[in-house]
């Protein structure tokens, strides 16, 4: 385990969303969200649907640096928009964000194509896993952690028990479904924590 990493919240249990930043062969740079797992030692790992551009550069340059934020204006405009220059430094051979709380330059040593299985994207997209080694760690506020969507699924799923009685059979589908989802999703991401907390909230549904 590396403890650097330890420190910003990043271990092998969790999957964590992250802002990737990437430059390409010409210099210009890009932003996005990707999920990050570390598989321990320098070995981290990610996916990446075909048709992004932080996998066209990825596969130019084999190089990408995982930007830890909890900034949710980053994660906005990296996802539907362009982020604007100001929010990179200044380095021209290197992108990385600013305000980061940390990043990690890492090295990719393989890239495989797959289709995708067990996702919620319907299509015949193809998924490319990527495996990287990590190049260097710089931690500028080691409060700042990795973000795990578990939490949020977690506060989501309470926040509808506590109206699940008191709704009509409508919207109580709808909250059932919303818990089958996160249960998905916290299956995949979570820790063995979140993963208990959803089995005790399948059981408070299933009572009433
Ligand atoms: C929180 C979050 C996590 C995401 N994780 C992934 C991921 O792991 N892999 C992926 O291919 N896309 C993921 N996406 C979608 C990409 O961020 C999105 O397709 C983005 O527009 C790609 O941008 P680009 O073309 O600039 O690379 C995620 C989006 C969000 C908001």
């Amino acid at each position: 385990m590396n403890e650097t990493l330890e420190k910003i919240g990043i271990t092998t249990e969790e999957r964590y969303e992250c802002i990737y930043t990437t430059i390409s062969p010409e210099g210009v740079k890009n932003s996005a969200a990707i999920g990050l797992k570390y598989f321990g030692g320098n070995d981290v790992g990610c996916r990446i649907f075909e048709g992004s551009k932080t996998l066209e550069n990825i596969q130019k340059t084999k190089k990408y640096v995982v930007n830890v934020t909890q900034d949710p204006m980053i994660f906005t405009k990296s996802t539907i928009d362009k982020l604007p220059d100001e929010y990179y430094t200044d380095d021209t051979d290197i992108a990385v964000l600013r305000d980061a709380g940390s990043y990690i330059v890492v090295n990719v040593v393989d890239i495989d194509e797959q289709k995708p299985e067990n996702t919620p994207i319907d299509n015949d997209q193809s998924i490319f896993m990527i495996k990287g080694k990590i190049e260097k760690v710089v931690v500028n506020d080691e409060s700042i952690k990795a973000f795990n969507r578990a939490f949020s699924g977690i506060i989501e799923c309470l926040v509808n028990v506590s109206r699940y009685k008191i709704v009509d059979d409508k919207k109580r589908k709808y909250y059932m479904d919303r818990v089958i989802e996160n249960d998905r999703m916290i299956s995949r991401i979570g820790n063995g924590k979140s993963k208990e907390i959803m089995k005790l909230l399948k059981e408070e549904y299933e009572k009433n």
